[in-house]
């Protein structure tokens, strides 16, 4: 129980990671380079934010008229209700706005809006967010805020990942188009996977090679990793964006070399199929043999280069393969879930890591 408390007070700490704008920037940047009217007339919900300083909330503030918003909407979390104590301070902000009350600050959640030109200057930006306080605490999963999920046509933010099943949930559970930072990991989630494998989700445009993405972090937070004019700074491996609005990067086929080629510079030995499954193993995503009709095992990343007219997602090691305890002998494979193997040679089998399963299109 206490490794369990211990596991959940670590999660939640990743849930006040807060997204850089150029982050933001970029990522949002590539859907409108492949549509200029992907938001146009729509309402968009930022929700899991902090209006008062969340990028999200300034990015798409200062872009209104760009991308011809209908309204934009972004709502916070109350931070008595947060797992994880930042040492909430109300903003100079707030304090100073007459409907400011002691107790709400705490203990609701925020509501900014913006629709309209407020301050008179012939522009909506991000001098006219009008806010109040929620009645709830801000809750995603409160029917407030799902009223506010149900008008909106577009959701967009970066959740607290220690709920990120449930968001996703939330999410669907009203269809609505959305772009939401994820982890590397929740692909293989078996509510994620299916709707990856049918395409009716996808790798966003940004970042999404494992690399380290860089997240402001509470002051109070103390295993940060950098800090830049007094801001605190954490990486995290594995980021990526989740999305079901096109984006042009997923159209763009990878370039690859055909399998005489890989092997002579690449991989320097033959393809080799797995023991459980009928398949190649291809160690990397760029070995992938451009000219190989059967079906491929590759790494996760390859999501990140994925273009569904020139591959077909087959499915997941995690699914597919044959439990080795019906072809191998006990004390020949290491066991712990599904996966493939690949044998050694003498005997014995290597368990691989994840892999997903491909077959090339006949275009
Ligand atoms: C990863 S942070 C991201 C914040 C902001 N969207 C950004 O990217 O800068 C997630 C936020 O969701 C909040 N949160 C946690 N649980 C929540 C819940 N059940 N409903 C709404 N927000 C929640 C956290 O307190 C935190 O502020």
């Amino acid at each position: 129980m206490a490794n369990k408390n211990l596991t959940a007070a670590k999660r939640a700490k990743n849930d006040e990671f807060y997204t850089q704008y150029h982050d933001i920037e970029k990522e949002i940047n590539a859907y409108i380079e492949y549509n200029p009217d992907v938001f146009r007339g729509k309402t968009i919900l930022l929700p899991c934010d902090d209006p008062e300083w969340s990028n999200f909330t300034k990015f798409f503030a200062q872009n209104f008229e760009r991308f011809g918003l209908k309204k934009l909407i972004s709502t916070s979390y109350a931070a008595n209700s947060k797992k994880y104590k930042s040492g909430y301070q109300p903003t100079l902000f707030e304090v100073n706005d007459p409907q400011y009350d002691e107790y709400k600050t705490k203990q609701n959640g925020k509501i900014f809006t913006l629709d309209h030109d407020k301050s008179g200057d012939g522009r909506i930006d991000v001098d006219d967010l009008e806010w109040h306080y929620l009645d709830g605490d801000g809750d995603f999963k409160s029917d407030e805020i799902k009223k506010l999920r149900n008008e909106a046509d577009v959701i967009i933010t970066n959740p607290p990942f220690s709920l990120f099943r449930d968001f996703l949930a939330w999410v669907l559970e009203d269809p609505k188009q959305f772009i939401i930072i994820s982890n590397m990991n929740a692909i293989t989630y078996k509510e994620v996977f299916p709707l990856i494998k049918e395409n009716r989700i996808w790798l966003g445009a940004g970042k999404n090679d494992g690399r380290n993405v860089w997240y402001q972090v509470p002051d109070n937070y103390n295993n940060f990793h950098k800090e830049e004019d007094g801001k605190k700074f954490a990486f995290v491996a594995g980021t990526i964006w989740l999305a079901n609005i096109d984006h042009g990067r997923r159209h763009q086929p990878l370039q690859l070399m055909p399998e005489r080629d890989v092997i002579k510079y690449g991989t320097k030995e033959p393809f080799r199929k797995y023991e459980n499954y009928d398949a190649i193993e291809v160690p990397q995503v760029k070995y992938i043999p451009s000219d190989y009709d059967g079906l491929m095992g590759v790494p996760i990343s390859f999501l990140s280069k994925y273009c569904p007219e020139q591959f077909e997602i087959i499915g997941s090691s995690r699914t597919l393969g044959i439990p080795m305890s019906k072809i191998a002998k006990k004390g020949t494979f290491v066991q712990g879930g599904p996966r493939f193997y690949l044998s050694n040679g003498d005997g014995t089998y290597r368990r691989m890591y994840d892999r997903l399963v491909i077959k090339k299109r006949t275009l």
